[in-house]
């Protein structure tokens, strides 16, 4: 039996909106072992029945199921297009069908305006407005799709009923030079006859306040007015077609959305809805004419997928009172969420919920690491009744809410709180037999979902919220592993490059809204670009993909991006020590002063290392992209940075200048110790770690490679016990601490109760939950093959320990489920593997002293281990460990 379970159009199932003919992969299933694919042809056509092709690639003798990219392929705008695939494998064949729409394919074609109900007078107030047209039909209609975008956000309705289930679209891009718009398949809205679209704008990250104090403005970074943008297709039966576009015979009008941003919250007066405001003949409300909005609209880009929405739907747990006397929500985990209110009340009565993160050791609402984020909702009864209200055009960093204001008792059934993130598919799975463990993995897993609200921001619940470009580096790789984030990074990538500076230097934060607006900030003012660890996010993201994914296409774009980034510290680096204005080194590590974020590592180290691996990956990219020229120019550079490394930071007994657990960290995780000197620098991470009682007291530099630095040289037992410490500091002393999310700070809340200062605590911060990653490469053992990503080859190779009964992993990669279970029982270790179709794997023992049952596979001893090469199939070996 050979199935082709799913295609996948730029590693996403559904694409809708997008504008170039997208990457091809599928998946497949089969009974049998040792199953590569031999041939595979590939349609694509205007119809279901396939008789009009605009694609057919005839019968490719080949095994890649992956990374298929058609070529001269004609595309028309806002259009549904067929796919078909067929396939065969081991004297097999299979075939599968999926469908593609088309956004709008050359910004030249758009042919409506940006238009708006609010005037210049409202650029500092952040209301709702509606905008709308009615229209006529005159026939049956055979599709339809919508292109729409806002500036600000949009929620847009046909005849009353919202369209798709997207929300806070457009999302938030480097929006002058890249603007986000999404289509949509709206046949199933239309009517013959008189028809009514419709939009509520607010005003989000466009003209809403964003950003922290210092900064030279907080708000309207973008604009003063919200817009919206709308170009609707209709086909009709007969053939003929019309198009329905914003332009000034929309008309506007306040929304009852009387207050919306990003940081506090919504303010709803229902008193102020129009009723059916979005269908025909609406009668009701005071409209007005809208104004054109002058945009560049060659900024606009199709998204096809990756768009927020409404997710995971959490209850609240208990509703109680706090010593202080607030009644106060317990929803039980951390989150960027809505609440979703059912409640019963009468005209006048106001709800009111103030969303917060944690209780102060006292039990009481703690609000002061919010800064000047309210997090706060609101709605007023506009008549008497029962009324489900959830706020549009904001998001909410807590677990717990306070109740300020509602009418009667609040019960547990009045409330539902919904996670509100980047929709992409869960890939990765973790369990063990360690109920700590898990948490961890679920407080990596949650601060992932809070934390990609449309960008990879540092935290969801404070007045920041940004695209700290350090915390998407340190935890790509754990995010690419937990879901399929492809779409979601090749959006904001292309902002990395967009907000780049001429000279290559990337941004601190992207979309960046701090260059030219530093302020009096006392750190920023220092500079706004280019900081070691922070600004490689532009090398070592793609590279991630092109791992995780095999996906070359990123590497490609990026390519210009990454090279600048490359060359601009190449250019001010100073005899190859690279170091340039404010840097923020080994972030909030605990052997920083008192105090103090900066850790003890000393920058030149931190941003010499950074400079030699990132240009060491670039190195990898240009090999894989056939750039002979740079990667022999790159190869020099990366030599004489090592040697520099070496010569600057070991002293002539072979020690490291900087007697950090950091600075050790990365000489061996970024290959840069002297080999001479290996030993002694993993002597001295043993040193510094013993120093600490076996804790760590790393940063952002240090802490994602502590792990890997150990187990990579010898020393899985001692990488398994700093995993497991759970005693302040540690990853685990949070987790017995309660987090339900990874914190920004080790001690955010220290033993004795007290917190880390207000002025930057963040319980919901992913970076630290870089330590994913070396569960699911070392405790887990699926790590990819450099030469053949994507886990065409997967290196199954877990290491045991930790007293762990087992590690059950999988990842659902582009060739379909890795699996590895290992479980160590009566003395045995059993090792269960998947290897996905059409997709090799070298299956490594580890410490295998006698196989008990190989089921069928050849091991050999190797470089350190029994190894066996396998091919599709799952697999279930036995052996006793030395
Ligand atoms: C953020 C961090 C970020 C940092 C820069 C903070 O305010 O929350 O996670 O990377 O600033 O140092």
């Amino acid at each position: 039996m050979l199935n082709i379970t799913q295609i996948l159009m730029d590693y996403e199932k559904e694409q809708t909106g997008i504008t170039h003919v997208p990457q091809f992969s599928w998946t497949f299933e089969s009974d049998k072992r040792n199953v590569m694919q031999q041939y595979y042809s590939l349609v694509i056509a205007k119809d279901a029945a396939f008789s009009e092709k605009v694609y057919e690639s005839g019968k490719v003798e080949s095994d890649a199921s992956a990374q298929v990219e058609p070529e001269n392929v004609i595309l028309q705008s806002q259009k549904r297009y067929f796919v078909k695939v067929t396939a065969g494998a081991a004297g097999e064949e299979a075939s599968c069908e999926t469908s593609f729409v088309t956004g709008i394919m050359d910004n030249s074609q758009w042919k409506g305006a940006f238009v708006s109900a609010e005037e210049e007078s409202d650029a500092d107030n952040s209301k709702g407005t509606y905008v709308r047209k009615e229209f006529s039909l005159k026939g049956a209609v055979k599709e339809a799709f919508v292109s729409v975008t806002a500036l600000g956000l949009y929620k847009f309705y046909i005849n009353g009923k919202k369209v798709g289930t997207d929300e806070l679209t457009p999302g938030w891009t480097s929006y002058h030079n890249h603007l986000c718009y999404q289509t949509y398949d709206v046949t199933e809205y239309l009517q013959e006859g008189a028809n009514a679209a419709g939009a509520e704008l607010g005003a989000g990250w466009f003209k809403g306040k964003m950003g922290f104090e210092g900064l030279e403005k907080r708000r309207n970074h973008y604009g003063t007015c919200t817009a919206l943008l709308a170009q609707m297709v209709i086909r009709y039966e007969d053939g003929t077609e019309e198009v329905v576009v914003t332009d000034e015979s929309w008309s506007g009008a306040d929304a009852p959305v009387v207050f919306a941003e990003i940081y506090d919250g919504e303010i709803y007066d229902a008193a102020k809805e129009i009723d059916g405001w979005a269908v025909a003949g609406c009668k009701k409300g005071q409209w007005r004419p809208v104004r054109k909005i002058d945009y560049d609209l060659a900024v606009l880009t199709g998204q096809g997928s990756g768009r927020v929405s409404l997710m995971d739907e959490v209850k609240p747990v208990e509703i109680f009172k706090t010593p202080q006397g607030d009644t106060v929500i317990d929803f039980g985990q951390n989150m960027s969420a809505w609440i979703k209110v059912r409640a019963q009340g009468k005209k006048g009565d106001v709800i009111r919920l103030d969303c917060f993160e944690v209780l102060d050791s006292e039990g009481n609402v703690y609000l002061d690491n919010l800064r000047d984020a309210k997090e706060s909702m609101q709605y007023t009864f506009g008549y008497d009744g029962d009324i489900i209200y959830q706020p549009s055009f904001t998001f909410m960093g807590f677990r717990y809410a306070k109740v300020v204001s509602f009418p009667g008792e609040p019960k547990l059934e009045n409330f539902t709180a919904h996670a509100i993130h980047t929709k992409m598919e869960r890939t990765g799975r973790i369990e063990t037999s360690n109920p700590d463990l898990n948490q961890l993995m679920h407080n990596i897993l949650w601060g992932l979902k809070s934390n990609f609200v449309d960008v990879p921001t540092d935290c969801p619940q404070r007045d920041e919220r940004l695209g700290w470009t350090g915390d998407a580096e340190i935890f790509c790789r754990t995010a690419c592993f937990l879901e399929d984030t492809y779409s979601f990074y090749r959006k904001w990538r292309r902002d990395v490059e967009a907000d780049q500076t001429p000279e290559g230097g990337v941004a601190h934060v992207v979309p960046d809204i701090i260059s030219g607006n530093e302020g009096d900030n006392w750190l920023l003012k220092q500079g706004s670009h280019s900081a070691a660890a922070w600004a490689d996010v532009a090398v070592v993201n793609p590279w991630t993909m092109y791992l995780t994914f095999g996906d070359r296409e990123i590497l490609k774009i990026q390519y210009k991006s990454m090279k600048g980034w490359i060359d601009f510290m190449k250019n001010h680096a100073k005899d190859y020590i690279w170091n340039y204005k404010l840097q923020f080194g080994d972030w909030v590590a605990l052997d920083a002063e008192e105090g103090s974020y900066f850790g003890a590592t000393p920058n030149d180290l931190t941003c010499t290392a950074y400079f030699a691996y990132s240009t060491g990956l670039f190195v990898k990219i240009a090999e894989a992209l056939g750039c002979e020229e740079d990667v022999k120019e790159y190869t020099d550079l990366y030599n004489k940075i090592v040697e520099k490394f070496q010569k600057t930071f070991y002293d002539e007994n072979g020690e490291m200048t900087a007697q950090t657990q950091t600075a050790h960290i990365v000489a061996l995780y970024f290959g840069l110790a002297p080999e001479e000197y290996r030993e002694k620098t993993v002597a001295g991470l043993l040193r510094l770690l013993a120093k600490e009682n076996g804790h760590l007291v790393t940063g952002f530099v240090g802490t994602p490679y502590f792990c890997h630095a150990l187990s990579q040289n010898g020393h899985v037992k001692e990488a398994y016990e700093l995993l497991l410490k759970d005693d302040f500091p540690s990853w685990l002393y949070q987790v017995k601490k309660g987090a339900t999310t990874v914190w920004e700070h080790w001690d955010g809340l220290k033993p004795d109760g007290t917190m880390w200062s207000a002025d930057m605590n963040s319980f919901n911060h992913y970076a630290y939950g870089a330590i994913g990653e070396w569960l699911v490469r070392v405790m887990a053992g699926l790590e990819v093959d450099e030469k053949k990503p994507g886990y065409k080859h997967s290196v199954i190779y877990p290491r045991m320990g930790g007293n762990l009964e087992y590690v059950d992993a999988q990842y659902d990669s582009v060739y379909g489920p890795v699996k590895c279970r290992w479980e160590d029982r009566f003395g045995e270790t059993v090792l269960k593997v998947n290897v996905p179709v059409n997709t090799t794997a070298t299956i490594c023992l580890d410490g295998a002293g006698e196989i008990k049952d190989s089921d069928g596979l050849t091991f050999a001893e190797g470089e350190g281990c029994m190894k066996a090469e396998a091919g599709s199939g799952e697999y279930t070996v036995t052996f006793v460990r030395k």
